[in-house]
C-alpha cells in the first residue's frame, strides 16, 4: 500500500513539474533609463499607427537613440526629424532612450505602447489591428 502511494506521488509530482517545463518563461520587458531625465517622456498623446507589429532591432548599450513617437518618420522606428516640419503641425516629440545591454530589442512601431519605446503588446488590441496604418 505504501509503495503504491509513493509511486502515485512520484507520478503526480513529475506531471506537475512537467507543466512547469512546458511553459515558456515570460519575456523580459526592458525599460528606458532616460525616462526620468527628458520631459518628452511625459507626453500624453501618442502618434499615428505606423505599423501593426513591433520591429526587432539591435541596440548598443550606452548609446543614445531617438524613437519616433509621431509615427511619420521615414527611418522607423527611429526619428528622422519629420516632426520638425512646420506645415505638418506635429505636436509629438521623439523619445530619447538608451539600453543597458547590447542585444536585439522589440521596438514599438504602432506608437501606442505604454512602455516607450519598447513594445509592451498593446499592438494586439483590436482597434490597433484594425487601424489604418502608414505601412501596410
Ligand atoms: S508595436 Fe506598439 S506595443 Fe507592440
Amino acid at each position: 500500500m505504501f509503495r503504491l502511494r509513493l509511486k502515485n506521488n512520484i507520478i503526480k509530482n513529475s506531471l506537475i513539474s512537467a507543466n512547469y517545463v512546458t511553459k515558456p518563461p515570460k519575456p523580459e520587458i526592458p525599460t528606458n533609463p532616460l525616462k526620468q531625465i527628458y520631459s518628452a517622456n511625459n507626453q500624453t498623446e501618442n502618434g499615428i499607427v505606423y505599423d501593426r507589429k513591433p520591429f526587432k532591432m539591435m541596440l548598443e548599450a550606452g548609446k543614445s537613440y531617438q524613437w519616433c513617437l509621431c509615427g511619420r518618420s521615414k527611418s522607423q522606428p527611429l526619428c528622422d526629424g519629420t516632426h520638425k516640419d512646420h506645415y505638418l503641425k506635429i505636436t509629438q516629440r521623439p523619445i530619447r532612450f538608451q539600453v543597458e545591454k547590447t542585444k536585439e530589442y522589440w521596438m514599438c512601431n504602432c506608437k501606442q505602447t505604454k512602455n516607450r519605446p519598447f513594445c509592451d503588446g498593446t499592438h494586439k488590441q483590436k482597434e490597433i489591428q484594425e487601424a489604418t496604418t502608414i505601412r501596410i
